[in-house]
């Protein structure tokens, strides 16, 4: 009820925060969300924008887009990273080391398919809208504390992008002794719930490393954009396009909540926000519960030990 209630009657506010002096990260800035994401805040003002996009040239239409939407030239800049690859996601994070400061970082890339397929040892949704979007936000975590500690008037912020589908699928795989390694076995795997699964595991890691970070150093928050019109549902029937039709925000609206969350105060520290504001309510019931918080803690120890793997000493970000 609330996620029609929302739709319907909901629009939220346009941003009008400034992000002036700000560099800003934002994955998946191509198209959809993302893109929209990045020309609100090149509008408000930021110094630099980084689009982190896997198809370079459509990043860079997509810059030359936002230049002549916001008639702010030079501001985006077209960085590639492929959340399916260990080696671009570290080559990426190297590249981020680098930069002077980071303010604020949206890590919005995600993908939805029911096609199965294995990309770093893992089903490829896990891979990219989880482990590796993980990795990114500890891989960068540094640069963010760095900017903090060289501004203490500004706590940059570090947000992912989830779904309130988080709250539509069953997660009995938790009780497994490796439950996105079980997941990822062809044949545990039941892709037509697959991406509101992903977008689970990725609530319950983000609180998990929102509560081993100190929100006066990062604020480190979840938003839910809502359903909107974007090429997320590419593969989905016509059964979803229909619904969509009828109740999706337009990918400039559904944005405004991704620069809420770039914009969010400490309340946000942990949090998830939907409509633009904080609504832990709207968590799940299984998010909420003991269970949850069990299924939680095994996720990050399977995580933690997959990252140490990837890049040693990488979890000392922390
Ligand atoms: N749209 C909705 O209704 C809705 C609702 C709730 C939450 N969300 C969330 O909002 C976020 C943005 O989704 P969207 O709706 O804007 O979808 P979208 O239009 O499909 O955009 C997804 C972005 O992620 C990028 N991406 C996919 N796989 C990648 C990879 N391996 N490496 C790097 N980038 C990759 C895509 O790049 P390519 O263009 O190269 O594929 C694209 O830029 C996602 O986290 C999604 O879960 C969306």
């Amino acid at each position: 009820m609330g996620f029609l209630y929302s739709q319907f009657f909901i629009t939220p506010p346009r941003p009008d925060q400034s992000f002036a002096d700000q560099t800003v990260l934002i994955t998946g800035a191509n198209v959809g969300l993302g893109l929209e994401a990045a020309r609100h805040i090149t509008r408000l003002g930021a110094a630099r924008v980084i689009l982190g996009v896997r198809n370079v040239a459509a990043g860079e239409e997509a810059k030359a887009d936002i230049e002549k939407s916001t008639g702010r030239p030079g501001i985006c800049e077209v960085w590639k990273v492929d959340l399916s690859s260990y080696e671009s996601v570290l080559a990426f994070g190297d590249r981020i080391a680098k930069l002077p400061k980071l303010d604020n970082a949206i890590l919005n890339a995600a993908i939805a398919t029911q096609e199965f397929s294995i990309a770093e040892g893992y089903e490829r949704s896990v891979t990219v809208n989880v482990i590796n979007s993980l990795l990114l936000g500890l891989l960068i975590l540094p640069t963010l504390k760095a900017t903090r500690r060289n501004n203490p008037s500004h706590t940059p912020r570090l947000s992912f992008v989830v779904s309130e589908v988080h709250a539509w699928v069953q997660f009995p795989e938790w009780k497994e002794d490796r439950p996105m390694k079980f997941v990822s076995d062809q044949s545990n795997a039941r892709m037509g719930e697959r991406y509101p699964l992903s977008k689970l595991l990725e609530v319950l890691l983000v609180q998990e490393l929102a509560g081993r970070v100190r929100g006066s150093e990062v604020i480190i928050n979840m938003t839910n954009p809502g359903l909107c019109h974007s090429q997320l549902g590419r593969e989905q029937d016509w059964k979803f396009q229909l619904m969509k039709l009828v109740l999706a925000r337009s990918t400039e609206v559904g944005a405004r909540t991704l620069v809420a969350g770039a914009t969010a105060g400490l309340e946000s520290h942990g949090a998830y926000m939907t409509d633009g504001h904080v609504e832990n309510t709207m968590l799940s019931p299984f998010v909420r519960s003991d269970e949850g918080r069990q299924a939680r803690e095994k996720l990050w120890s399977e995580l933690s030990s997959i990252l140490e793997g990837v890049h040693p000493g990488v979890m000392q970000n922390l």
